[in-house]
């Protein structure tokens, strides 16, 4: 049974740019018929140009957004409509990690909070001294030293955020991690190490990875979903998407990107940091 389904998923939001002065702004169109499958332990990739959809559809899948149309499975459960006290307990199977750490993360809070906060929240421990311990073994796994617990997310690196992300993100050990764009914005080899720890945890839970960089879907993802417009123009595994491209538009995306040789391995190099290395 596929892990989530989408079929002829549609997407509308209230249009921002109009501004009646009575009743609601109109609804504009932002997700046109998604069609899509994820299996256990399968990795996606959704790309495409900026204002595609990707995140509206990142957001849809995991039902942070209702859709208006089509239908959204979960397990093989209808979630396209359930309403938020049955969707409750299902939400820990479905975890989403933001771009921008630092403002998704509780400025206010320790790292041992944050990631202590859905273990209590969802009761996967009785006490405040077990969830501090998990949080502890939690920053092992992202190969963060346990003396981060009592830092605050100001005093990290945007990469050392990132991994408090990811963390936070396994924390309820997730049948499905969307990860938005988390690895624009760091350096290239914060970007290899982040891909890297991804790739390690990516073997329990399947994973949508969204993206405009295609070279890191390439070595990170099984299957890649080209968006424009809100609809997918082209899906498929990696390997044949990256080697014969049948839409212009996925041709556009990949000859705007000089894309390393798959071949070469980069994101398994070894002269990584020891303790990022799998
Ligand atoms: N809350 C909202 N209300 C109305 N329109 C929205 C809303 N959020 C996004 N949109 C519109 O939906 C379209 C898709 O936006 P989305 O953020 O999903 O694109 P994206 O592919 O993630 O872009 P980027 O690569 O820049 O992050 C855009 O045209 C955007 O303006
Ligand atoms: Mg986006």
């Amino acid at each position: 049974m596929p892990l989530l389904a989408a079929r002829d998923l549609h997407l509308a939001l209230p249009d921002r740019s109009a501004r009646p002065l009575f009743g609601r702004p109109p609804l504009t169109p932002i997700l046109k018929g998604i069609d899509l499958v994820l299996e256990p332990g399968e990795s996606l990739g959704i790309v495409g140009e900026s204002g595609s959809g990707k995140t509206s559809l990142g957001h849809a899948l995991l039902r942070l957004l209702e859709p208006t149309g089509g239908t959204l499975l979960f397990e093989g459960r209808d979630i396209t409509h359930l309403p938020e006290p049955q969707l409750r307990p299902l939400r820990e199977g479905m975890q989403f990690i933001f771009q921008d750490p630092l403002s998704s993360l509780n400025p206010r809070h320790r790292v041992e909070d944050i990631l202590a906060q859905p273990l209590l929240a969802f009761l996967r421990v009785k006490t405040r001294k077990e969830a501090r311990i998990r949080a502890r073994e939690l920053l092992e796994r992202v190969h963060l030293p346990a003396a981060f617990a009592t830092r605050y997310p100001h005093e990290l690196s945007g990469g050392q955020r990132q991994r408090v992300g990811i963390a936070r993100a396994i924390a309820l050990k997730p049948r499905v991690i969307v990860a938005d764009e988390i690895v624009s914005g760091l350096d290239v080899s914060t970007q290899a190490q982040i891909l890297l720890l991804l790739k390690e945890l990516k073997r329990e839970d399947a994973l949508i990875f969204i993206s405009h960089d295609l070279s890191v879907v390439r070595v990170l993802c099984d299957r890649v979903l080209v968006l424009q417009q809100g609809a997918v123009v082209e899906q498929g595994p990696c390997g044949q998407i990256f080697a014969r491209p049948q839409h212009p538009y996925t041709r556009a995306l990949l000859s705007a990107i000089p894309l390393p040789d798959p071949e070469t391995g980069w994101i398994d190099r070894d002269d990584l940091p020891v303790e990022v290395r799998p």
